[in-house]
């Protein structure tokens, strides 16, 4: 019986206790559905929000975290026309990705264009969609229009800040630290608050100035997720997509975000949510096809410059898992299966 490697959680709770790395027979592909031999899978923060039983969705246990990868068909199932063994692919909301081989459905698989590198693709149906989503078909950013954002240099905010250069959107950018400041300017962010030192409301009036800030996308939360829908304009819209500083929290206190109630009703303002997930299962077939195939070609035109991974050999995925969600941690950890 061939065999393959996968990271499993044996059940709910810490990553670093509950994931171990096992052989389990290998997948065949049924009709209708490609076996990709994986080569390089993302370990994001909300995968581990997952195994702890935060995130939106709790899996059954055992359970093979991740919701992307890239690698190649190795085998087909009848009736995939179209797609042939060999060809590189990344998989499209599959979850339970963080293991050698994954059989999805064939419908569920993308070709990755020749050039793009296993970092960009691995990463890019996650963060960078998310980022064309939002400041497209969720908030339509028009040019000259602000976008206020947090966490601005994590990927997703990194990618808006990419795509506001080049449809001439203008990113008021909120960090954590003084230090990343220049980096956010440098990748072409239009302004930059600093909520070391800075306070959110006040500098939001400064930069924005009488018209303030129309649209907003937060994924911190908490008070800083209340700040940014109070420096709202009237009739503003924040989308929220995250939640940071809750991660580590068990203080049902600390899972709220405070919203100012007069500010909301008195400036009648919209703040609603929005999960990827949920998009890909909700979604018409051609609008979901138009983003991804949108985000696939400002990848691939270098329009959107996904940060370099740090690849970790999958035997140690403890690195990744403590390295994805380190301050600072920089580019994504990324496993890697080599034979
Ligand atoms: N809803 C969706 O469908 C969807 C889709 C994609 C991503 N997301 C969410 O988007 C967020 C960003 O993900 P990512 O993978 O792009 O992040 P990432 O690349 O891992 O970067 C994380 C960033 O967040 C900052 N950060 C972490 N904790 C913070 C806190 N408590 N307060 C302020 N800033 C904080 C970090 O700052 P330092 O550099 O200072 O450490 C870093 O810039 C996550 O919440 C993720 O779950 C949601």
């Amino acid at each position: 019986m061939r065999t393959m490697r996968s990271v499993v959680a044996d059940n709910l709770g810490e990553p670093s206790e509950v994931l171990h790395l096992r052989t389990r027979p290998l997948p065949d592909p049924g009709p209708g559905q490609v076996r990709i031999r994986v080569t390089a899978v993302p370990v994001h923060a909300s995968d581990l929000h997952t195994i702890r039983g935060r995130y939106g969705f709790t899996p059954e246990f055992p359970t093979v975290p991740g919701i992307e990868s890239v690698g190649v068909i190795d085998e087909l199932g009848s009736g995939t026309d179209g797609l042939t063994v060999g060809q590189r692919v990344i998989t499209i909301g599959v979850t339970g990705t963080w293991q050698e081989y994954v059989v999805a459905d064939a419908g569920r698989v993308l070709s990755v264009p020749a050039g793009m590198s296993d970092s960009t693709a691995a990463q890019i149906l996650a963060n960078p969609l998310a980022a064309v989503i939002l400041t497209g078909d969720e908030l339509d950013v028009r040019p000259g229009e602000w976008l206020l954002q947090t966490a601005a240099g994590s990927t997703v905010g990194q990618s808006v800040i990419q795509l506001g250069a080049h449809v001439g959107f203008k990113t008021l950018n909120v960090v954590r630290r003084r230090s990343a400041v220049e980096g956010i300017l440098a990748l072409g962010g239009t302004a930059v608050i600093c909520t070391e030192d800075e306070d959110l409301r006040e500098r939001v009036a400064d930069i924005a100035g009488h018209d303030g800030v129309s649209k907003a996308i937060d994924c911190v939360g908490g008070q800083v997720g209340a700040d940014v829908s109070r420096a709202l304009a009237p009739h503003g819209e924040l989308v929220v997509y995250g939640a940071l500083s809750t991660h580590r929290q068990t203080d049902p206190d600390k899972l709220t975000i405070p919203i100012f109630a007069r500010s909301l009703i008195y400036e009648t303002k919209i703040v609603r949510g929005f999960w990827l997930l949920r998009w890909f299962t909700e979604t018409p077939k051609d609008r979901m096809a138009a983003a991804i195939d949108r985000t696939v070609q400002l990848a691939d035109s270098g329009v959107l410059r996904v940060p370099e991974g740090q690849p970790i050999p999958v035997e140690k995925f403890s690195e990744a898992v403590c390295l994805a969600e380190a301050p600072e941690h920089g580019g994504k950890p990324l496993l890697v299966f080599e034979p």
